[in-house]
């Protein structure tokens, strides 16, 4: 049985509570952060770190500890949950104000703070990384403000399942006939040396995996160009992949039955995946 982190406390998950009058449960309001463990180490825990700093300070949430405590947190629940390759699920909520109410509560409020580990042994050998994915584009009806990771996800979570029934593996949603994202990953292209990802904006979440990935594309001499394209354009692609904190770099060899380049996972997207491995591993905590 795991440990869980709750609110100060560690306790076995079949006893870890929180109120249902939490803003989180009631109203979506809270944020998150999916960090990756390797060889029991954090990847990029800085880089999630500043995006949560981020993402609370954008709809006014308190923080809810350090980022020492927040560490030690991380460091703590690997240990006790032996996880040697995994992800650390770490979630603050508007807390409990005792009853329901649209209007914020007094900033006496005290945040609720979530921490879970999964375990995934092998994670960085994933089969798919071989094989690679097939993504379907579906409408992005999210809301405007998609660079903060809030828990709202049931629209990308039914796109992951239209991906299913379509035997997909995962949904690349569409905006004004320009991809956005994927439903949990940032989406790529590569034409020839050249790599093509949207730009940043509130249109997407800014990937701590994709800025790692870039600046590695940019230090190998390969070309980046941040810009939004069609669906067409990632068909008619040499290769297209994704990038997320759990999957870091994974191919993309079919986009709405169309073969992407050969069909098979790219060189350049191999060799992205391995490099940002590589790095991520010597610059874990
Ligand atoms: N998802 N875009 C969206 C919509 C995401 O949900 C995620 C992460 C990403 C990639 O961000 P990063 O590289 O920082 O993981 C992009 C996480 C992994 C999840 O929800 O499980």
């Amino acid at each position: 049985m795991r440990t869980v982190y709750v609110n100060g406390e560690y306790m076995p998950e079949t006893e870890a509570k929180v109120s249902i009058f939490d803003r989180g449960f009631l109203m979506a309001d809270g944020v998150y952060e999916v960090t990756s463990v390797l060889g029991g180490k954090l990847i990029d825990f800085a880089g999630h770190t500043a995006r949560l700093h981020r993402s609370l300070n954008e709809l006014d949430m308190a923080e809810p500890c350090t980022d020492d405590e927040l560490l030690a947190i991380h460091r703590e629940l690997v240990e006790r949950n032996n996880i040697v390759d995994g992800m650390i699920y770490l979630q603050v909520t508007r807390g409990n104000p005792g009853d329901r109410d649209f209007a914020f509560p007094s900033a006496d409020t005290k945040p609720t703070l979530v921490l879970f580990t999964q375990s995934k042994p092998g994670m960085a050998e994933s089969p798919m990384a071989k094989i690679g994915m097939k993504v379907i584009s579906i409408d992005d009806i999210r809301w405007g403000r998609r660079d903060i990771k809030t828990v709202q996800l049931l629209y990308p979570s039914m796109g992951k399942m239209m991906a299913k029934k379509a035997g997909c593996d995962d949904a690349w949603l569409v905006e004004e006939g320009k991809v956005t994202e994927g439903t949990s990953n940032n989406a790529y292209i590569v034409k020839g040396n050249r790599i093509i990802t949207r730009e940043l904006s509130n249109d997407i979440l800014h990937g701590i995996t994709r800025a790692a990935v870039l600046r590695f594309a940019r230090e190998a001499q390969m070309e980046v160009e941040e810009r939004a394209f069609t669906i067409a354009e990632a068909q008619g692609a040499d290769e297209a992949f994704i990038t997320s904190a759990s999957t870091f770099v994974m191919p993309v060899v079919e986009i709405d039955g169309k073969a992407v380049g050969t069909g098979k996972p790219g060189s350049v997207a191999a060799r992205l995946r391995e490099i940002y491995l590589e790095e991520s591993l010597k610059a874990a905590i």
